[in-house]
């Protein structure tokens, strides 16, 4: 009965030392224990025995179905334990390999210049106002005294629409009419403007679009020298008490007198070079003390009231902030280009 048993025992240890997963064990086990397997089938035959050979050959059955039993699930836990090896091998997580940090953004060069002045003027008490981008010609020329035959209203220099009388505005200077428009005769006005302007200008240091301040101060007795203090605080701000002015006398219809600021050259420190044209100076503003008609087109008195009033490109002063000989880089998104900026948030000023 034993050999009986051994020799079963023998085969299936054959059979499974040459199965390689547990798929082929479970076939293994089909073949000898399933519902129609070698032993299965010949429990099932006993019954067809006499007594005595069914007792002696159900012992040896039942002995050897124990032992396949036992072997496969050896075999079986065995397996297991190397596919599971193989497994977590295969998804291993390597907790070493450094991570992609994500981009993160920034704003752009000329919205944190555009912010630094907002809060240098909000500072000083002005307040922000703003005008349609498409203006109409009284606001941006007539208002501002700027007759029909002045050049700046000639098709070389300005966008007109398919709209009569309308125009990209060319300047924030209509802010200024609409800003004193708003104030209803009220004193002080005191605002800044912010936003695009449009010009037919394209080459290193001008673009067809670019942006402006404007601020506007009407109350009375104003002077010049307001005009001077307020402009000298907000370059000392931006770009530093050790900074160079000077104003320089200048025409604009809106504004009598008229005055230019300059600011020392970054790109030579004022000894002259091709930014500053040989000059050492850069200009960043337009400004004077506003013209009585302006005053009138904005509904107040030039008898009781004066302002000043200023045009501030933007474009120039980040230029002049970030050392650019060339401005037309901060609108190509080259985001190399414009995360370069960002070593300079080291410095006071941003
Ligand atoms: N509007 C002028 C320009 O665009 C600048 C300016 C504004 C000058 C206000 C004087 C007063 O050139």
């Amino acid at each position: 009965m034993s050999d009986q048993i051994s020799e079963v025992g023998q085969i299936l240890a054959q059979q499974l030392a040459t199965a390689e997963d547990s798929a082929a064990v479970q076939e293994i086990r089909t073949e000898w224990v399933g519902r129609r397997g070698r032993i299965t089938l010949a429990l099932k035959e006993l019954g067809k025995l006499d007594p005595e050979t069914r007792r002696t050959q159900g012992q040896i059955l039942n002995a050897a179905r124990e032992q396949a039993m036992r072997l496969i699930n050896q075999k079986l836990e065995q397996l297991g334990r190397v596919e599971e090896d193989i497994q977590l091998e295969r998804e291993r997580l390597d907790m070493t390999i450094r991570g992609q940090a994500p981009r993160v953004g920034l704003l752009h060069p000329l919205t944190r210049v555009r912010r630094l002045l907002e809060d240098v003027f909000l500072r000083m008490g002005f307040s922000l106002a703003y005008g349609p981008e498409i203006e109409t010609t009284w606001y941006n020329f007539e208002a501002l005294n700027i007759p029909e035959d002045h050049p700046a209203r000639d098709m070389q220099d300005s966008f007109f629409v398919d709209v009569p009388h309308m125009v990209l505005r060319t300047h924030t200077s209509p802010v200024q009419i609409r800003g004193m428009e708003a104030a209803q005769g009220k004193l002080p006005v005191k605002i800044i403007a912010p936003g695009r302007v449009y010009r037919r200008d394209d080459d290193a240091t001008h673009t067809p679009m670019f942006h402006q301040i404007e601020g506007l101060v009407v109350d009375r007795g104003i002077t010049l020298g307001d005009l001077k203090g307020t402009l000298l605080a907000m370059t000392t701000a931006l770009l530093g008490d050790s900074i160079e002015t000077r104003f320089r006398p200048s025409y604009f219809p809106f504004t009598e007198p008229s005055v230019e600021m300059d600011v020392t050259c970054a790109a030579c420190g004022g000894k002259g070079c091709r930014t500053c044209k040989g000059t050492g100076w850069v200009e960043i503003l337009g400004s004077g003390l506003v013209h009585p008609s302006v005053l009138k087109n904005g509904g107040y008195d030039p008898q009781k009231v004066s302002g000043f009033a200023f045009g501030l490109g933007i474009e120039r002063l980040a230029m002049r902030i970030f050392g650019l000989d060339d401005m037309r880089p901060l609108y190509q998104n080259d985001v190399e280009f414009l995360t370069g900026f960002e070593r300079y948030t080291g410095r006071p000023i941003l």
